[in-house]
């Protein structure tokens, strides 16, 4: 069996999905603190997985866990992830972020459990050097965020030369998108996020999308990204697992498109899906953005196989449809 914590979240769900058409069995474990019990339902009646909510900072739920299913490997998604709420509240990130995470690896090692595939971030690297970001990239985050994806990139690397615990960590760039069937989609709250923004506001009246900055030094001034679609970044996790499994050895992988696209790129496709001209503002930058983000995955594509398939197009026409579904009780049968 394979855990998943943060399985009732993003992209910890659409993984469940993408383990379950490949026959896996899985145990879900989340605190539903940002992840929705509405998502496990839908997990539920798509195969069959086993849903136990729980808390990383707790051990004895760790235990219970460990202790009732025979867990062969982990994909470890449960963490918070907003950068601005990070550098407010850094306490909340490294309690959750790298205590829960200390505790989880504690307690795989207690039960003999020596496989992980870890959720990292673009973030770890700071503001580039060099575009297209590669692994060998210098780490230097510029948040809390990035600082506690890479103090866990650090306790892995300890971990397997002292404990042998193999991790594949994937640090991915930004993420768009939903589910082909719009089963389960992305659904934060409070929505931070670029495309859910911008669809948002075509969908709640009174609501107009910020641009954060236009004196970028990117081709049009607004701020450069790497949208991967959740699917294919699932698929990449399946094949971490399977190459863990196999290889029995630590690495490290970006998982970005290598294609960079601008704010102002991203809102152009976004009117002409939705058909709409969505209102706009042009306000001042947001702290601790970088001004250009995309990925060299080489590596991923050679070593994992990983081949990503969708475009920017695909991850945001599925990302206005699941909006009008989940936000306006719109039918699937309606659209
Ligand atoms: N943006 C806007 N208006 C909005 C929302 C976003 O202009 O309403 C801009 C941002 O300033 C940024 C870009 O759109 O330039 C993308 O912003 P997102 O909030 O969608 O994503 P981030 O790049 O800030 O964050 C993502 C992940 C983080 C991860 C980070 C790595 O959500 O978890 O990439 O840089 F840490």
């Amino acid at each position: 069996m394979i855990l998943i914590t943060g399985g009732a979240g993003y992209i910890g769900s659409h993984t469940v999905i993408n383990l379950l058409n490949q026959g896996y069995k899985i145990a879900v474990f989340d605190n539903l603190s940002t992840g929705h019990i509405e998502t496990i339902d839908t997990l539920k009646d798509i195969g069959d997985i086993k849903f136990i909510q729980g808390d990383l900072c707790n051990i004895k739920d760790l235990e219970n866990l460990f202790c009732n299913y025979d867990i062969q490997a982990v994909i470890h998604f449960a963490a918070f992830s907003l950068v601005e709420e990070s550098c407010i509240n850094p306490k909340k990130y490294y309690i959750n972020n790298v205590m829960g995470t200390l505790n989880l690896l504690n307690t795989m090692l207690k039960y003999d459990v020596k496989k992980i595939v870890f959720s990292s971030t673009c973030a770890t690297y700071g503001v580039p050097k060099i575009l297209p970001l590669d692994e060998n990239h210098p780490q230097n985050p510029i948040n809390p965020y990035g600082n506690t994806k890479l103090t866990i990139e650090r306790i892995l690397k300890d971990y397997d030369k002292a404990y042998e615990l193999k991790s594949i960590i994937l640090r991915y760039f930004n993420v768009a998108g939903c589910d082909s069937l719009i089963r389960i989609g992305e659904w934060h709250v409070p929505e931070t996020h670029l495309i859910p923004n911008i669809l948002k506001s075509v969908t709640e009246k009174d609501k107009v999308f910020k641009i954060f900055g236009t004196d970028y030094d990117t081709k049009d001034g607004t701020c450069v990204r790497d949208y991967v679609n959740v699917e294919d970044l699932a698929e990449a996790h399946r094949l971490a697992l399977e190459y863990l499994f196999k290889s029995n050895k630590s690495d490290i992988f970006n998982i970005g498109t290598e294609n960079g696209n601008t704010v102002k790129e991203v809102f152009d496709i976004c009117k002409e899906i939705t058909n709409t001209n969505i209102k706009v503002e042009e306000t001042q930058r947001r702290a601790g953005d970088p001004p250009s983000l995309y990925a060299n995955a080489k590596k991923a594509k050679e070593i994992l196989g990983w081949n990503p398939k969708k475009t920017l197009y695909d991850s945001i026409k599925t990302a206005w449809l699941w909006e009008k579904i989940l936000f306006n009780n719109i039918s699937k049968e309606e659209i």
